[in-house]
C-alpha cells in the first residue's frame, strides 16, 4: 500500500471515465435474428461440452468411475438456478461453481475446476439448459432428492433419460 503511487489511484478513474464516455460511442442497433442465433449457437455449444463433463469426459474429474449424472441424472438436485445459497454442510454461501467442486473432490475423489475456467461454465450452461425457466425451491440438503422436472432447453439434442423423475 504504501508504495502505491498516484498513478496507480489515478489510473482506474481514468479508464471508467473513458468506458463511460464511449458507451455512448458504442451504442448500437439491437441484435439481429442472425446474430442472436450465432450466440445461442455458442451457447449450446457449451451446453454440449458441458454434457460430455457431466457424464464422465474429463477422467481428473473423479477417481472412482463416478460421474455427475451418477446422482445428478438429467441435472436433478443441482439446482443451478438458486445460487449463491447457503449450503449447511459448507456453513456458508456459495456460488453454483463451489458446490460442483464440492462434489468432484468428495463424492468423486477428483480433481477440482478452476471456477473461471470454460469446463466449469460449460457445467453451468449444461445444467441451466437442463432448468430453464423452472422455479425450484432452493432445498435442504435433507431435500436434495425431491422430484425435480427435468426440461430440455430448446436446442439441445440429447433425449431426457427420464431417470431423473421420480413420481412422488
Ligand atoms: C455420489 C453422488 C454424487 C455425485 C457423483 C455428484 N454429486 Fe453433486 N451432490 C451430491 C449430494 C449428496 C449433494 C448434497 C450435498 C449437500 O447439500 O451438502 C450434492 C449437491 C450438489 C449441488 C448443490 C445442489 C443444491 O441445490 O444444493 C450441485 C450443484 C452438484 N451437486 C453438482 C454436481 C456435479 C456438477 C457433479 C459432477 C462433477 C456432482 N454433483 C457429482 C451427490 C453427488
Amino acid at each position: 500500500m504504501k508504495h502505491m503511487s498516484r498513478k496507480t489511484l489515478i489510473l482506474p478513474a481514468v479508464i471508467s471515465a473513458a468506458v463511460i464516455a464511449s458507451a455512448s460511442v458504442i451504442a448500437r442497433e439491437p441484435f439481429t435474428a442472425e446474430e442472436l442465433a450465432r450466440q445461442d449457437a455458442a451457447r449450446l455449444e457449451l451446453v454440449e461440452q458441458g454434457y460430455a463433463l457431466w457424464h464422465g469426459s474429463k477422467p481428473s474429474m473423479s477417481s472412482n468411475g463416478l460421474a455427475c449424472g451418477n446422482c445428478h441424472p438429467d441435472t436433478t438436485a443441482s439446482n443451478p438456478q438458486t445460487f449463491p445459497k447457503y449450503i449447511a454442510s459448507v456453513r456458508r454461501v456459495v456460488q453454483f461453481g463451489e458446490m460442483v467442486n464440492w462434489c468432484i473432490e468428495n463424492p468423486q475423489g477428483g480433481k477440482a475446476l478452476d471456477l473461471g475456467s470454460k469446463e466449469m461454465t460449460a457445467l453451468y450452461a449444461y445444467a441451466m439448459n437442463m432448468h430453464n425457466g423452472i422455479p425450484i425451491s432452493p432445498g435442504l440438503a435433507t431435500e436434495q432428492t425431491k422430484s425435480i422436472p427435468a426440461k430440455y432447453g430448446k436446442g439441445f439434442p440429447s433425449k431426457p433419460s427420464g431417470i431423473g423423475n421420480d413420481t412422488r
